[in-house]
Order: structure tokens, then sequence, then C-alpha cells
């Protein structure tokens, strides 16, 4: 009776059959067609070792490395335990758009703001602006990824702005041969219209063209508005700039920081070779809430055997709740209508798209999780689960695949302000009815305990170190728990750490595989028999879901 309750759960678990045999976290995106797919419903970037991509307003630019051309994607940090926008600027390149390098932080002396990159031809010079403190700080170098170096007094802004009260915001910069402008929002901290409510502030999008070496705007501000100037265009910000068969776009969303979704605007002008206050700029709402997003930047990706570019707007997004490290993006391509007009963005949460680009020069980025041996799916809905103070102790499995030995076991954590410690343990078992069937005794492999301070506020591996023997089918899992620190009481610590899950059921869909993997919680002070029978497990498996993690075995 009691076996029979103990391993009723398995078929359950299961996905679908095709699936359960499929390879295992083997990539279903070809690098090799030169299309990339962006799905709505894959908000987590992940670099590749693992760690979750950590670069909040993100902007992705395609620039000459020493190696070639590259995609690189820069962004503020928010892994720090205080950071509030004001983090490090990190930066991550990639060939083919989904096998990121972590590359650092990219300068000691610029931070502080959204990174927005220009290449001058003129100077060789890589030209950095970061809004920083109502102005504009400015780095130079002579590579993308790093070496950037203050030059002081850039970054100049339009002295009506000042004189006019206003406090320089969010930006882009952006150059068209040896053309540059920045577009950047002003903001007016003392506009009578301010209400209790809302709005708090009000703010303008202003475009000024730069110096010839990029590194001051010429003192010149134009305004970026519709000729309503109404509340939409009094409340832009976080704008990027492209330029598409001769017409200026100037992408924004409203005033929103840090939220989970905004209006979102697109501007359109014929192309300002020198801009005049006479300007008209057309306007298009593209979205009431920008799939939960707020636009970060656009992506325009060429298509190698046509020439034509695709321009993939994309949004940071914050599926998880209000942590600001706990966001993501949005991708999509914007689809335009002859008059040069967007059509409205689509959300619908299974939405992919295939995007044809050029691919950068170079080998495509391995790392620890692309090497790894088994993993949870490269691509899948993941999304924050902050539930260690209710929940006692998950344990996620999965059937090893190679036979040699274990040397890591890698899981996606992220700390708050938690006095606990966080404990992972490896073990291997017989069978999963085994596993959740009463005084059962699992073979530990090993185990870490991560103290607050060795975990970052965002998504991060924490990984335990191994040296077991192991053999290929064999059935491995983890637990992970709180733990009290030393000299703290753990029940009094109510501040969970999160890991990240995927829905089982969609990750089938991709086409990913996850042999094995079941994921089992036991509940705060679940240690007994349960059910009417006194028959069932107090272990009960978390149905469908799992976690992000991954084991390396050489
Ligand atoms: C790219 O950079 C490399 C190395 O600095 C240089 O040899 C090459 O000419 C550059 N290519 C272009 C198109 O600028
Ligand atoms: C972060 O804030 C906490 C709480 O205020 C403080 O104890 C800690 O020293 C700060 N850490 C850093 C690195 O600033
Ligand atoms: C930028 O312009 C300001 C104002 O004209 C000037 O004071 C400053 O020297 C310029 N900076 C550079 C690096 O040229
Ligand atoms: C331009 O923006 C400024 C700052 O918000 C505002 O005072 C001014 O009225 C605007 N001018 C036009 C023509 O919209
Ligand atoms: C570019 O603009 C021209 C004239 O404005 C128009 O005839 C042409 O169709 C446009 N091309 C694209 C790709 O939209
Ligand atoms: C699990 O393993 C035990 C031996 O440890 C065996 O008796 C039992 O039949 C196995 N159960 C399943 C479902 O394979
Ligand atoms: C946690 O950090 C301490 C201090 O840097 C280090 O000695 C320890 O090995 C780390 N623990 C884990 C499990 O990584
Ligand atoms: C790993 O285990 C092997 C075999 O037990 C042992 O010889 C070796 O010293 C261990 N290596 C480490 C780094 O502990």
């Amino acid at each position: 009776m009691i076996a029979t309750a103990f391993t009723s759960f398995v078929a359950a678990a299961a996905c679908l059959p095709s699936f359960v045999s499929a390879h295992s976290h083997a990539s279903k995106r070809s690098t090799s067609s030169n299309v990339v797919t962006f799905a709505n419903d894959q908000a987590f970037l992940f670099d590749t070792d693992g760690n979750q991509i950590d670069a909040y307003a993100t902007k992705i630019n395609y620039f000459n490395t020493s190696s070639g051309p590259q995609y690189i994607l820069y962004g503020i940090s928010f892994a720090g335990p205080n950071t509030t926008g004001d983090g490090p600027l990190k930066s991550y390149s990639s060939v083919d758009l989904v096998n990121w390098k972590y590359n650092g932080i990219l300068s000691d002396t610029v931070a502080g703001g959204r990174p927005h990159m220009i290449y001058n031809a003129a100077t060789d010079k890589y030209v950095l602006w970061v809004n920083v403190d109502g102005g504009y700080k400015v780095g130079t170098s002579s590579s993308p990824t790093g070496g950037f170096e203050y030059v002081e007094g850039g970054g100049a802004l339009y002295p009506g702005i000042q004189e006019a009260g206003l406090i320089g915001a969010d930006h882009s910069v952006a150059s068209f041969g040896d053309t540059a402008y920045l577009a950047f929002a002003a903001l007016n901290f003392a506009d009578p219209r301010a209400g209790s409510l809302w709005p708090p502030i009000f703010q303008t999008m202003h475009l000024s063209p730069l110096t010839s070496d990029f590194i001051n705007s010429t003192l010149d501000a134009f305004n970026v508005t519709s000729p309503a100037f109404d509340g939409v265009d009094q409340q832009t910000e976080s704008p990027d700039i492209f330029i598409r068969n001769g017409t200026m776009y100037i992408v924004t969303s409203n005033t929103c920081g840090y939220c989970d979704g905004s209006i979102g605007v697109v501007y359109r002008a014929a192309t300002p070779g020198t801009p005049n206050a006479d300007t008209q700029w057309k306007r298009d709402i593209v979205s009431g809430y920008s799939c939960g997003g707020q636009v970060e930047g656009v992506l325009p990706l060429t298509d190698p055997t046509t020439g034509e570019v695709t321009y993939v707007w994309h949004s940071t997004t914050v599926p998880g709740g209000v942590r600001v490290g706990f966001s993501g993006h949005i991708f999509q391509p914007l689809q335009f209508n002859d008059d040069g007009s967007v059509q409205d963005l689509d959300c619908s949460p299974k939405k992919q798209w295939q995007v044809p680009y050029t691919p950068g020069v170079g080998a495509v980025a391995t790392g620890k999780l692309t090497e790894a041996t088994d993993a949870s799916p490269r691509f899948a809905n993941y999304h924050p689960v902050c539930d260690s103070d209710r929940i006692a102790s998950l344990y996620q499995t999965w059937t090893n695949s190679k036979t040699g030995v274990l040397r890591e076991v890698a899981i996606n954590v992220a700390a708050g302000y938690n006095q606990a410690d966080f404990q992972v343990n490896v073990f291997a078992f017989s069978n999963l009815s085994d596993l959740v069937a009463p005084s059962y005794k699992y073979k530990l492999l090993g185990s870490a305990s991560f103290t607050p301070d060795n975990l970052t506020q965002v998504f991060g591996t924490a990984t335990v170190t191994l040296n077991a023997t192991v053999t290929a089918g064999d059935m491995l899992g983890f637990s992970i728990s709180e733990a009290a620190a030393p000299g703290s009481f753990s029940f009094a610590n109510f501040v969970p750490f999160c890991h990240l899950e995927y829905d089982m059921h969609s990750a089938c869909e991709a086409g990913d595989s996850a042999q094995g993997q079941v994921l089992f919680e036991q509940a705060s002070g679940q240690n007994s028999l349960r059910g009417l029978h006194g028959n069932l497990s107090p272990v009960t498996i978390r149905q469908g879901k799992g976690i992000k993690f991954f084991s390396t075995v050489e």
C-alpha cells in the first residue's frame, strides 16, 4: 500500500514521451542559419557560465573589436547589496546574440547611470556616455569593452536646459557616419502641475547633435514632441535613436522608474541633419504597457543575404516583482507601415520571432553552462521563486548522463538581506519512490553553505564543488534550504532566498529536455506521514516545475 502511494507520482512527473528521451539540455537554437529567435516568455538572459546577465537598461551595439565585429551588451549591475541604479557598468560579448561571454566591469571611473556607447572613426575612440547626477559623464577608450577613462568637462549640455531649472536624465547617443546625437530627458521637479498622487514630475525629450569628437553636445537642444505637447509628450524618458530609410526615430517610454510596464512611444521625423526648432515629430503609441516593461533600446539587425535591416525593440521587464535586479528583457522586431509609422507591439505570451542577423566574427562563446553535462532547459520561461521561509527544503533530481567525476553543481540563487545561510546538499539515490519513502537515506556526495555575502542580489550561480565518482544513468539530486548562520536563529529570519523555476510544460513545447528532472518540496515542519490513510509522504512533487541548475562531470 505504501509502495503504491510513493510510486504513483512518477508517471505524472514525466514530460511528453518524446521529450523524455531527447538529448539532455541541447540547444534547439541553431546559430548556423543566421537567424536569432526572440520569445516573449523567455525574459531572463544568461551568460555562458550560467549567471543571469546583470545589465539593467541594456543596450546592444555591433562594434568592431580586436577580434572582429561582435555584438556587445551593456547595462547597469544590480548584483551589489545596495545598488540603486548607480552600480558598476558591465558588458558581455557575443557573435550570435545567444551565447554571451561576460567581459567584466566596464570602467572604474565612468559609472553610475545608463551606459550608451558610440564609436568615433576620426579619433578611433569608443565614447561612453553615462547619465549621473543630473548631467552626463563621458569616458573614452580604444576598446569597446574596457579601459574607459573619464573625460574632464565632457558631456556638456545645452545651457538653456540648466537655465530653465531642468535636469538631464535618461539618455541615448547614436552615430550615423560622422554625425552623432544625444537624446535626453530633461526633468522638471519644479513644475507646479505635479500631483499629490501623480505625476510626480514632468519631463520632456530633447535632441542635441554632438561635437565632432562625440564627447560634448553642441550647445543646442531641440524638443522631441508631437505638436500636441500633451501629457504623453511631457512624461518621456529612456530614449533610443535610430534612422530608417531617411527618417529619424526616437523610441521612449513614459515616466516609469523600474516599473513593470509603461506606454511605449515612437517619434519620427525627417532626418534632422541640422535639427531646427520647427522639426515636426509624428508620434505613435505602440503599446499601453510595453509587454510589462520599459523600452531600453533598439537593436538594428542586418540580414546578410538581403541587406534588409530589422529594428528590434527591447524593454527591460521585471517579471519577478519589484526587485530591479530581477529584470529580464523582451525583444521584438518593430513592424513598420508604408508611411513609416510603427505598428503596436505584440505582447502575447507565447509569441516568438525569428530575425535574420549578421553573425559577428570569431568563435561562438562557451562557458560552464554551455559545456555542462546535465542542466535544466537552456531556454525556458524562468521566473523567480522566493519561498525558502515557507519551504524547508526543495529537492531537484536529474539522471546523470556521463560516467566520470562530478565536479560542480551550480544553482541560480539570489540573496536579499538574509540572516540565514543558504545550504545545498548534493546526493545520489536509488529511485524516485525510494527517495520520498520513510527512513530512506541518500548518499551525500557533497555540500556547501553560502553566507548571504557569498551570493548576490541577482541570479548568479551558487556553485558546490565536488569530487564524486558517478556513472551514466545514476539518479542524482540536490536540496536547497535555509540554514541558520552561526549564532543566529533561522526561524526568526523572514527574508527568503530566491531561485529560478521554469514550467515543465512550456519547456517541453520548446523541445528542450529535462531527463529525470523532478522537483520535490518539503514544507516547513512536514516530517511525518500525511493523508486520511496515513500513507502519504510529506515530500511531494512540485508539479510541472523545475529549478534552474547545471552539473559538470569530467
Ligand atoms: C576592425 O578592427 C580590426 C582590428 O583593429 C581592423 O584590422 C579592421 O580593419 C577593422 N575593420 C573595420 C571594418 O573597421
Ligand atoms: C549595504 O547596506 C547595509 C544595510 O544598510 C550595510 O550594513 C552594508 O554595509 C552596506 N554594504 C555596502 C557594500 O555598502
Ligand atoms: C565641453 O564643452 C564645455 C562647454 O563649452 C567646455 O567647457 C568643455 O571644455 C568641453 N569639453 C571638452 C572635453 O571639450
Ligand atoms: C520645449 O521643452 C521645454 C522644456 O520642457 C518647454 O519649456 C517648451 O515649452 C518646449 N517647447 C515646445 C515648442 O514644445
Ligand atoms: C523608403 O522611402 C522611399 C521614399 O520615401 C520609399 O519609396 C521606399 O519605399 C522606402 N523604403 C522602405 C524600405 O520603406
Ligand atoms: C526502487 O528501488 C528499490 C530498491 O532500492 C526497489 O525495491 C524498487 O522496486 C524500486 N522502485 C522502482 C519504482 O523502480
Ligand atoms: C563564501 O565566501 C568566503 C569568503 O570569501 C569563502 O571563504 C567561502 O569559500 C565561500 N563559500 C562558498 C560556499 O563559496
Ligand atoms: C578526488 O578523489 C580522488 C579519488 O578519491 C582523490 O585521489 C583525489 O585526491 C581527490 N581530489 C581532490 C581535489 O580532493
